[in-house]
């Protein structure tokens, strides 16, 4: 037996993060002949002092161990978990966790730069050690977004931080072990800083400015032996940084002919101590690092009919792009992103008002070029040459001094760091294109809010996308960590909102995007926290996220009685179906009646909250809210069902709902419901019609009704609409609209065409669940349902899910003799409800081939 995945918080090795309540998870690799764990021991050392020791519980869940614990601030604590196996045999895990400022008053001043406001900052601070030294704390916080530099060199990998967080009510502070930057002698530590989500543009329409402030802040401390050696304050000192132009969605312009003033004494200026008037207090960490985590080198450089130079990249994917470049002084490359081409030329007018640019300005010096504080969405980058006049010098011709060589201009993907635990194959091509393109989609969207798209002048944490992707999230990718952050975003919103969501979170405080308690976004209150639960397991999230859950409902439930009558939605807007394409009124609302959703997921979000109530205890809770489940479900069966109990709401989505959330009178014949969404969908040339709501839940409804097949008909059709018909244009991610690029190419004429929208992404949910059959049946896969679905015209599927518990593997394959063979997995720990033909048996730990 061997431990692995030791993480607090879900985080492994957690520097300066929040860490109370801490939650301790591990998981056993096993090979020999443990089956389960039968007891364990978390231990928590301060140096060699034991603080806590749980003893040999046979209780303690591998999954979500909460300790008690009293921590200091700036502390590396050191903790083991011993494992012993119903064998007998045992396994000792060690790993560490390192509390950052907690509750401790900082002696560091916010600081902000003398300079007029439009500039973007560096901020620098020498001073002298008298050795070098092998530990060193340094404590930042920046606004907008910042980096860090020590001796030249950039602190740490992250980037964009401290990220986009709920400005208005904490400020996230970052922990850096930084004794590798420091020597001997003199040092300098200088902050970059760009103006980010903070007070850069943001938003749609033109967007506002300053939203959360209006200058550059920092504050910081450093710690060298465990002693404050430097600290922000009045003698600190500032002057442009080289990055004098950015924001999120226009890009940046770096002028590399200002990095030598930046190593001279000459014209600092001063600084004041000031802090951000209107931002919440400084907090340890819950964001998960913004890093690098993948490459790409171009596939092609085109040479388009209008004499452009643009690199495709093969992906459409959310990072930056870099490259190596001698060029002469003061001449410019500009790199301008896109997500695809037209008629063979560049083209991002999708992109709305982001212009979505990187401009580098030549120092005359061998240099490796990138952005700072931006980052782009995209497949394309058109490169264009100027000269310091800034005149775009031609393409054609001889190959000239301005034109570095194309071959080192690389791609990097960013996104907040989590990875990937799910992965799904099938015997057809364009399938396993699909999934990659939803994987794609969580991928590019989770860069530290999950975002509606990450390229045009949004980029925002739509809670109605969060909402209905979030399943699919949980089973691609170990995403807890990045969910309680937003998750704590969001109640933090919440308590100024009478408990009510925002429809993008943080939120934007102006406009039609600064609304709240529209169905299905502002569901996401309760959604969210709940599929994140029962994927990982972890109560003590759970415990965390209930407060919110609860004033989801609670505010509904106000309005709701507000209004005379049974328990139901009876007003307000909703995006509802949002996009879907059955409502013959020209416009995004789907046909489907938006208070009969906004009852449904009322419902759904009582009855969640009723049963969080009871995993953790809180009795009274649990009672009310399922009576108030139960009462929302029959005024919702009085008012929206017919007198043989079928959904009167006749639409794709109004039957899916129907099914999937179990809404149907107990009269309804069974089966009936599943007979007409087949019906509907058969009715429309067996294509599918749903928006936002609907498919997520259509495949899953049409599964779980004994229409297996038509989910799968709608899976693989290849005609407008439908998953693949994207795929067949040669989509690397999910688009907004079924149709946002039109058969021949050309990108709709109807507006709001992103390109990378994972909504519709939400489809790997079911192929998870029912093509594998893979579902928690206990939260974090401690017990699965495995009930797979196989259809011939797949001929294989395979799906493994490293889930909380352990590594999971379903998959069935078409054999010659036109049998199918089922080859299971169930992890250490863990057991599954094995469903084949009708028959269901208890499989333990191990491998399974039927
Ligand atoms: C966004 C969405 C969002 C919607 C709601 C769009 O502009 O991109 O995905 O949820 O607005 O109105």
């Amino acid at each position: 037996m061997k431990i692995t995945q030791m993480r607090v918080n879900h985080v492994e090795k957690p520097l300066g993060f929040q860490i109370t309540p801490a939650s301790f998870s591990w998981k056993v690799q096993e090979n020999g002949t443990a089956k389960k764990q039968k007891y364990a021991q978390i231990r928590v050392y301060k140096g060699t002092e034991l603080i806590f020791d749980s003893g040999a519980q046979e209780s303690a869940d591998s999954l979500d161990y909460c300790a008690e614990l009293a921590l200091s601030p700036r502390t590396r604590y050191r903790w083991t978990v011993e494992v012993t196996g119903d064998n007998g045999e045992t396994a000792l895990g060690e790993s560490w966790f390192e509390t950052g400022k907690m509750d401790e008053a900082w002696s560091g001043k916010w600081i902000t730069p003398d300079l007029d406001s439009s500039i973007q900052p560096a901020l620098r601070k020498t001073f002298t050690l008298e050795k070098k030294t092998d530990n060193a704390r340094l404590y930042l916080c920046a606004l907008g977004v910042y980096e860090c530099y020590i001796n030249g060199k950039k602190v740490g990998k992250e980037y964009l931080a401290p990220g986009y967080h709920s400005y208005d009510f904490h400020l996230q502070a970052q922990t850096y072990d930084v004794a590798e930057y420091l020597k001997e002698g003199t040092n300098e530590l200088v902050i970059w800083i760009g103006d980010g989500w903070f007070r850069g543009r943001l938003g749609f329409d033109g967007g506002y400015t300053n939203l959360y402030g209006n200058k550059a802040y920092a504050i910081g401390e450093l710690y060298v032996d465990e002693v404050l050696t430097v600290c922000t304050d009045e003698t600190w000192q500032c002057k442009s940084s080289p990055a004098v132009f950015s924001n999120i969605y226009d890009g940046e312009i770096y002028d590399a002919r200002l990095e030598d003033a930046l190593t001279s004494g000459e014209d600092w200026k001063g600084v004041t101590a000031e802090a951000p008037d209107r931002c919440g207090s400084l907090c340890d960490r819950y964001s998960l690092p913004i890093v690098k985590k993948e490459t790409f080198t171009p596939t092609e450089i085109l040479h388009t009919p209008k004499d452009e130079i643009v690199l495709n990249f093969g992906q459409n994917l959310t990072g930056w792009v870099e490259f190596d470049c001698c060029i002469p002084e003061g001449f410019q490359i500009r790199l301008t992103a896109s997500e695809i081409m037209q008629d063979g030329c560049f083209y991002h007018e999708n992109l709305r008002t982001a212009k979505t640019e990187y401009t580098y300005i030549s120092s005359g010096k061998a240099a490796h070029a990138r952005p700072h504080f931006t980052f782009y969405g995209f497949q394309y980058m058109k490169v264009e040459y100027l000269n310091e006049a800034g005149e775009i010098l031609s393409n054609s011709g001889e190959t000239e001094s301005w034109r570095p060589d194309l071959r080192t201009f690389a791609a990097y993907h960013l996104r907040s760091d989590f990875d990937q635990i799910g992965t799904i194959v099938t015997g057809v091509e364009k399938v396993n294109q699909l999934f990659s393109n939803a994987l794609w989609g969580q991928k590019d969207n989770f860069l530290d809010v999950p975002t509606d798209c990450p390229q045009r002048d949004e980029r925002l944490g739509w809670t109605g996308d969060a909402q209905v992707f979030s399943e699919t999230a949980c089973y691609n990718m170990f995403v807890p960590a990045f969910y309680r952050k937003y998750l704590w975003d969001m109640r933090a919103e919440q308590s100024i909102l009478g408990g009510s969501v925002p429809n993008v979170v943080p939120r934007l405080k102006e406009g039609m995007v600064a609304e709240h308690g529209s169905c299905p976004w502002g569901d996401a209150g309760v959604v969210i926290p709940w599929n994140t639960y029962l994927h990982y397991g972890s109560k003590t999230l759970l415990r965390e996220c209930y407060p919110g859950m609860k004033a989801w409902v609670d505010c509904q439930r106000k309005k709701d009685e507000a209004v005379e009558g049974p328990h139901l939605v009876k007003d307000g807007f909703h995006f509802a179906d949002w996009l879907a394409l059955d409502n013959d009124q020209p416009g995004p609302f789907g046909a489907t009646d938006p208070l009969y959703i906004a009852s449904a997921y009322y419902y759904r979000c009582a009855k969640s909250v009723a049963e969080a109530a009871a995993v953790l205890g809180y009795e009274e809770d649990a009672g009310e809210y399922a009576g108030l489940a139960r009462d929302i479900l029959k005024a919702i069966q009085d008012k929206y069902f017919d007198e043989e109990g079928l959904c009167t709401s006749k639409t794709q989505t109004g039957s899916a709902l129907a099914i999937a959330f179990g809404l149907n009178p107990e009269k309804a014949e069974k089966g009936a419901e599943g007979k007409a969404l087949r019906t509907r969908v058969e009715a429309n040339a067996n294509h599918l019609n749903t928006g936002f709501v609907g498919t997520t839940i259509l495949c899953p409804a049409l599964t779980g009704s004994g229409s297996n097949d038509t989910a799968v008909t709608l899976l693989l059709n290849e005609d407008f609409p439908s998953w693949l018909y994207c795929v067949n244009l040669g989509a690397t991610t999910i688009w907004e609209r079924w149709n946002s690029v039109l058969p021949d190419g050309h990108i709709s004429p109807e507006g709001m065409n992103s390109l990378n929208h994972y909504s519709y992404g939400s489809i790997a949910a079911w192929m998870y669940g029912s093509l594998g059959g893979l579902r928690p049946l206990k939260p974090g896969f401690r017990k699965a349902v495995i009930e797979p679905h196989a259809d011939r015209r797949l001929g294989s599927f395979s799906c493994e899910l490293d889930t909380s518990a352990g590594l999971y593997k379903s998959a069935w394959r078409y054999q010659e003799d036109g049998s199918v063979m089922y080859e299971i997995e169930v992890p250490f720990n863990a057991e599954a409800e094995l469903i084949l033909n009708g028959e269901t048996r208890i499989l333990e730990a191990g491998r399974y081939v039927f």
